[in-house]
């Protein structure tokens, strides 16, 4: 048997894992800064969850799911995204009949059926936010501001905002604007590729973000969302706009954003790089006040994101970070022991070559672990007890008695 990885999914570890958690952890610090709660829903959930909630026409649900039948003949699905499961959370617990709002966070897999490459796998890890109950634009730009003070704190200079709003179920709204838009596209449809024409049918707002150059030289004279929703949904626009504005939050409003789910409603928005290439959304979300209605459930208001952690890690720096960790050369084996196990007892993580190989080589293994602090146990050392301390940030070193020592490390890790 030849063993093989299923195409799309790939094992992660070294220097991508330590990427992973340490946006995991900037993010799990950052939630609960805005007061969200984690959740771990299952991987595995009923598929008619996704085809209603994300939409019967949508590429996710008619193209992209992993479904299955269990042995039962019931048809489940590997989640595509996260917000389904949270919503049925919400709903079957009755959580807001106990609670004005809710606020959820989630990380971990998805799986989507798309032709893989660079940034796009079919299991893809994703970070979401889910905040319940609040119907007004400060909920909006708590979304954008939690993603803001992510981006700072891992570095992310490359990102920025689309937003657009895609209005709401008012008769007067956006199923006025569709008719709009399908007269508009019925007199071109000839020139719309075949996917478009067939969209100008089943949801035509995606013939909006169609990628094919003909179809977006036809959108360019379409008419605007944005320009045509109701009063209500235009007066939230801006608001939510002069929100961000005060909050210094840059942003373009993106006419032709109108997400591929169709839960959607009001403020869209997604996060772009340009160092992403073809996979250039980082993240997206918006408002989805009329999903509970869907699942036959009283509405609720509701908005949140999702960003792509697989993504996120390739906009990270490509240097890996010096590791918060000591490394103990020396050779004789009792004397390293005992230094490494007082290390670990004290907090810090600690790791030495367990081969006892010559110096130099234990100095290269410490080098290549990226270990910030080298604790040297020479026969010198060893003989008059003492331990030489070196910094490799600053490349520092200290001949130290080993009493001394715990004070030394907490000079330089700062705890
Ligand atoms: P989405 O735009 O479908 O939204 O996915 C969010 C992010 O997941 C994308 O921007 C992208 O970074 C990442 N992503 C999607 N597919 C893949 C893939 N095949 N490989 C790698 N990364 C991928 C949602 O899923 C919504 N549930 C977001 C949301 C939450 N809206 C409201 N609340």
């Amino acid at each position: 048997m030849k063993l093989k990885i299923v195409k799309g999914t790939r094992d992660l570890y070294g220097a991508d894992i330590k990427k992973f958690q340490f946006i995991e952890d900037k993010c799990r610090k950052i939630f609960n800064l805005y007061g969200y709660s984690e959740i771990r829903t299952p991987v595995l959930e009923n598929t008619e969850l996704f085809a209603r909630g994300v939409g019967e026409d949508t590429d996710i649900v008619g193209k992209e799911m992993y479904s299955l039948q269990d042995r039962r003949g019931r048809s489940l699905t590997l989640r595509p995204e996260g917000t389904a499961s949270v919503v049925r959370h919400v709903i079957t617990n009755t959580l807001m009949n106990q609670n004005k709002s809710v606020k959820y966070f989630y990380i971990g897999p998805m799986f989507r059926y798309e032709q893989p490459q660079k940034g796009r796998y079919r299991q893809f890890y994703q970070i979401g936010v889910e905040y319940f109950g609040v119907p007004t634009p400060d909920a909006d730009l708590e979304m954008m501001l939690m993603l803001q003070q992510l981006f700072n704190e891992i570095n992310l200079k490359s990102v920025s905002f689309q937003i657009n709003t895609i209005g709401c179920q008012n008769e007067n709204c956006r199923p006025q604007f569709k008719k709009n838009l399908v007269t508009y596209l019925k007199e071109r449809s000839n020139t719309l590729c075949t996917d478009c024409q067939r969209r100008m049918e089943n949801n035509p707002l995606r013939v909006l973000d169609c990628k094919n150059p003909t179809c977006k030289e036809i959108t360019k004279s379409a008419p605007k969302i944005h320009e045509e929703v109701c009063e209500d949904c235009k007066t939230d626009f801006s608001e939510l706009k002069s929100l961000l504005d005060a909050h210094e939050v840059i942003y373009d409003v993106n006419e032709k954003l109108v997400r591929g789910l169709d839960y959607y409603s009001k403020t869209v928005f997604e996060v772009y790089s340009e160092n992403l290439g073809a996979q250039s959304a980082a993240g997206g979300g918006g408002r989805y006040d009329g999903l509970f209605e869907i699942y036959g459930a009283p509405t609720v208001p509701a908005v949140g994101f999702a960003l792509g952690l697989d993504r996120l890690v390739l906009l990270m720096d490509e240097g890996t970070p010096t590791e918060n960790n000591v490394f103990v050369v020396g050779k004789d084996r009792k004397a390293v022991c005992k230094l490494v196990d007082e290390c670990r007892q004290a907090g810090y993580s600690t790791i030495y070559d367990p081969f006892l190989s010559s110096m130099k080589s234990q100095f290269r293994q410490a080098n290549k672990t990226n270990s910030r602090v080298v604790l040297v146990l020479g026969e010198d050392e060893i003989a008059n007890g003492n331990v030489s301390v070196k910094d490799m940030k600053n490349s520092e070193q200290n001949i130290i008695p080993v009493q001394s020592l715990k004070t030394s490390l907490f000079e330089v890790f700062g705890f």
